[in-house]
């Protein structure tokens, strides 16, 4: 049996030889695809020990990187947090741009390369920093939690960062009537339904892979599957959560499958979630719908191994913005 999957964990997989790699992803990678696939790794367990490399892989990462590649797994805020403890020179972010640029500005002085630049967000791409300025000015001395799928440049405007897996406890951290929770409008829907007492504003940002579930794909897959575990992201819309049986970030979500171990279960999120648990876990059974991420699968192993092999692309911070945005997102790393 392969190692099991914790929701932040680091893999230490530079020792494991070639087919130990390949019994980890046996059940998503076909035996006759490996050949195709281990020239990459092998190249890439070599260039992180030349290079001083680490690479901190995103929980929606296909199997083939995140059970082979990546040292370091988990959710946005697992890897921001992990982003602070590496002690090698060189990151390598499998992931998308965002998560990036908040591990370069929790790590000033280490390179943060991405393998693929184009690796966005829709959430991030949904508000710009003179949106938030204007929010400012519509709604003085209201607090504004911004999620970290946004640019530096947003996070710079805003008081505190959040992510899906602490935004109940920010927002309450600050012990105001009224905050401003921007930019997912289903993240800050859902976040208000478990915290009533506090008014929340948002702003009509949504992820892409997310908005697309509906109440409906829970009702027919209830339907198909009596007794089926639904687990939802926070990025879905209310009605999305209000069907399902859990909700939470990327690790929480991981959590609770590790911990609860339903026999068949849903995941309403991105694809490689269920994948990279079921690879270690083949007793859980899990059925679609899941959606891809078309930002997160810019990642391969070839673009990996060209990232470490050019130190490309490294992701940079303008230095007019960087105290601010670092200090949003360090203000969030403080809230337990
Ligand atoms: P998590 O922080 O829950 O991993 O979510 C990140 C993300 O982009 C989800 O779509
Ligand atoms: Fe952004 Fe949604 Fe992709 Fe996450 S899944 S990176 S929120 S577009």
């Amino acid at each position: 049996m392969t190692a099991t999957v914790s929701p932040v964990s680091r893999m230490s997989v530079p020792g494991l030889p070639l087919p130990d790699l390949y019994a980890r992803v046996s059940r998503h990678v076909p035996a006759i695809e490996w050949p195709a696939l281990a020239p990459d790794i092998e190249a890439i367990l070599r260039l992180k020990r030349e290079r001083n490399a680490v690479i901190l892989a995103h929980n929606y990462q296909a199997p083939e990187i995140f059970h082979t590649v990546a040292d370091i797994v988990g959710d946005s805020l697992a890897l921001a947090r992990e982003a602070v403890t590496v002690e090698a020179q060189v990151i390598v972010l499998a992931g998308v741009h965002f998560m990036a640029e908040t591990a370069k500005l929790l790590n000033p002085g280490k390179t943060v390369l991405i393998p693929d630049m184009g690796a966005g967000c829709s959430l991030a791409d949904s508000i710009t920093a003179a949106d938030v300025r204007g929010l400012r000015a519509k709604y003085p001395g209201v607090p504004i939690v911004t999620y970290v799928n946004t640019s530096a440049a947003v996070k710079a405007e805003s008081d505190l960062c959040c992510t899906s897996g602490n935004a109940v406890a920010v927002v309450k951290s600050l012990n105001a009537p009224r905050v401003l929770m921007i930019p997912d409008e289903f993240l800050a829907q859902n976040v208000q339904a478990e915290i009533p007492e506090i008014e929340i504003l948002t702003w009509a940002g949504h992820c892409e892979v997310h908005e697309r579930f509906t109440p409906g794909d829970i009702r027919d897959v209830r339907d198909s599957y009596p007794g089926v575990t639904v687990i939802a992201h926070p990025e879905c819309p209310p009605d999305v959560v209000a069907e399902s049986d859990f909700s939470g970030s990327t690790a929480m979500m991981m959590d609770f499958v590790l911990q609860k171990r339903p026999s068949q279960v849903v995941l309403v999120t991105e694809c490689s979630m269920a994948d990279n648990i079921a690879a270690a876990n083949p007793d859980i059974e899990f059925i679609k719908p899941c959606n891809m991420c078309p930002h997160m699968k810019r990642m391969s192993l070839k673009n990996i191994r060209r990232a470490l092999e050019t130190m490309t692309h490294e992701v940079t911070v303008d230095p007019a913005l960087a105290d601010r945005a670092r200090a949003a997102v360090e203000r969030m790393l403080l809230v337990r």
